[in-house]
């Protein structure tokens, strides 16, 4: 506590004097560099723009439904064999579109007792849908299909006359849109929390789709005048974001996902592929082919609202697809990682330190986070109530394995998905994914069993005032009992903040942060780690 103290003593002093060099915004200063300036930017990355969509020309909708379900704004109600009304747009990994899984987590959501009062959120947003990455290769591999066009038969007859259209890597309109209404939903949820004395710091990086994701988010939260209320800490991407910043992550990337996602892919594809391969003429079709075809459902219909390509496949096909996604998640930044709790430490660590209100206190190099920026009171603000930040798929899976949520440590074996299983890539991490931490102020202690009638029976009488922990992943509870005992189990899944941070204090060490993303560890076959850092 008296380090708190006495760094909240350094930090105003620091404040006073960083008050005066911001009156001359906007031109940077000598003593700050001018931290929220956007543009020009050089590290946008890869910008490719596809072609303009001409959904109400190619879509084939209504199928022959008797009902017609008007396009919002994909079309994505073309019948899919085995689905029996389920939609194969939740079960498409990182590549699908936000939505919030209906399932939950596990706990019910109840209202805050009355009284109770949430005091800060802090979010952690994935940008929204984008064309695919470069490193995917759909365009070589569309390249080749056009090249043998006038030979394919059945239900691969389309790709006679088809042709590629997505760009690369950008927001396509669909995740402008994800971005703006979550802001919108987060207004709408913690818009009180915003101070209007002055401009909120948002931390995103440069790269396109990133700050275009940031920005919309807050053209949603406080409309087209954003600019008069927030201020973006954009960082260069690929040198801030946890699996870069972590050596071993980087160089271990390949080796830890191309095993078991080429194992998983060759099983649960052996049957359509050999069934398409038979609607190929000379062109010698394989698993990889079969692959990219199905890829390009989820990535046509975001870009350009409709895609031939979802109903070649069954709802099974795609029950195989989101397991992909788990097995990739999981072995790349999850549990299932060496370096899945060190990528996403910073986070947790930064989390820490603005709740406790101090600026980051850990030496430099124990956690990937930046500590010029972090010990900064201009770019690390203590005295908000909103700390809001943008980030990829992956960080955000770190993120939850650094903090321990062994709830998503399940085993994802090769021969296909395990009972029960909770780790799922598209309820975690969909396009515009993310979290928002609730600290709840209370008057008195909640109690663990919660009454969904009335509330009045919520607090346990003679208890004084007590803050709490509210973890919601895309809008459902996760029950932080699950993961952490000393929690207590809770119908609520709250847990009391001090204990928290109690368990939270373990996370630094647990990372074994040096070594994970430094040492002289060789990779082991997957499934050798099942706890986040190397075995
Ligand atoms: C195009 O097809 C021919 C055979 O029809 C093949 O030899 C050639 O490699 C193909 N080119 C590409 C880019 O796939
Ligand atoms: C800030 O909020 C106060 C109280 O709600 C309001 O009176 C004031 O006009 C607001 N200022 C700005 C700049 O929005
Ligand atoms: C927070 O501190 C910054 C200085 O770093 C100052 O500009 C801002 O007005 C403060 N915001 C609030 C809400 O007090
Ligand atoms: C962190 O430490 C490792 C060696 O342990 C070193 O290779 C790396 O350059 C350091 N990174 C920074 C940003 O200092
Ligand atoms: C920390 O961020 C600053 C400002 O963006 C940058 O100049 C510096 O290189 C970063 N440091 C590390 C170790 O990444
Ligand atoms: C790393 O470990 C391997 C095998 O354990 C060893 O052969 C090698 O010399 C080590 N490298 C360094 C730089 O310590």
């Amino acid at each position: 506590m008296t380090t708190n103290k006495l760094q909240a003593l350094i930090l105003s002093v620091a404040l006073a004097t960083t008050a005066s060099a911001k009156t001359k915004q906007p031109g940077a200063t000598s003593t700050q560099p001018d931290w929220f300036q956007t543009s020009p930017n050089s590290y946008a990355g890869t910008t490719a723009t596809g072609s303009a969509p001409f959904l109400a020309e190619t879509n084939p909708a209504p199928f022959g439904q008797s009902t017609f379900i008007p396009n919002a704004p994909l079309e994505t109600s073309e019948p899919i064999e085995g689905a029996h009304g389920r939609n194969i747009f939740q079960l498409m990994g990182d590549q699908s579109p936000y939505f919030s899984p209906a399932e939950g987590f596990g706990v019910d959501e109840y209202p805050l007792p009355k009284g109770a009062q949430i005091t800060q959120m802090h979010m952690l947003q994935r940008h929204g849908s984008r064309y695919p990455s470069s490193s995917e290769g759909l365009d070589s591999w569309a390249a080749g299909i056009v090249n043998a066009s006038n030979q394919f038969t059945g239900k691969l007859n389309f790709l006679n006359d088809w042709s590629y259209k997505l760009g690369k890597e950008i927001l396509v309109p669909k995740g402008r849109q994800e971005l703006f209404d979550s802001g919108i939903l987060n207004y709408y949820n913690y818009g009180h929390l915003y101070d209007n004395s002055s401009k909120l710091v948002i931390r995103t990086t440069l790269q396109s789709r990133m700050l275009e994701s940031a920005e919309n988010f807050l053209a949603g939260f406080f409309g087209l005048e954003w600019r008069n209320h927030a201020n973006i800490l954009a960082t260069i991407d690929s040198a801030t974001t946890g699996e870069y910043a972590c050596t071993k992550a980087g160089e271990t990337m390949e080796a830890s996902v191309a095993t078991p996602v080429g194992t998983w892919m060759a099983t649960y594809l052996k049957e359509r592929t050999a069934e398409l391969k038979k609607l190929t003429g000379n062109y010698d079709w394989t698993i990889t082919d079969t692959y990219h075809a199905q890829s390009l459902c989820p990535y046509e219909t975001i870009s350009v609202g409709y895609s031939d390509f979802c109903d070649i496949f069954t709802y099974e096909d795609w029950e195989g697809y989101e397991y992909l996604m788990d097995i990739e998640f999981a072995a790349i930044s999850g549990f299932l990682s060496p370096t899945g709790r060190a990528q996403g430490l910073y986070w947790v660590e930064e989390f820490l330190a603005r709740v406790e209100g101090h600026i980051l206190n850990v030496p430099a190099n124990t956690t990937g986070a930046n500590i010029t920026l972090d010990t900064n009171p201009v770019t690390f603000p203590l005295n908000q109530s909103l700390y809001l930040e943008f980030t990829h798929d992956a960080n955000i899976v770190s993120v939850l394995t650094a903090f321990g949520f062994t709830q998503f440590a399940d085993f994802l074996p090769l021969t296909g998905p395990p009972k029960n299983q909770q780790f799922s890539a598209s309820r975690l991490v969909p396009f515009a994914g993310r979290f928002n931490i609730e600290i709840i102020k209370s008057p008195h202690k909640v109690s663990p069993t919660r009454s969904s009638k009335s509330s009045a029976k919520d607090y346990i009488s003679g208890t004084g005032e007590t803050h709490y922990v509210h973890f919601i992943q895309n809008q459902r509870t996760v029950p932080l009992h699950d993961s952490f005992g000393a929690c207590g189990k809770r119908d609520d899944g709250w847990c009391e903040l001090s204990t928290f941070l109690k368990v939270q204090k373990e996370s630094l060490a647990k990372a074994e942060y040096q070594y994970a993303c430094f040492g002289n560890w060789t990779m082991k076959d997957y499934g050798a780690v099942r706890n986040g850092v190397p075995a």
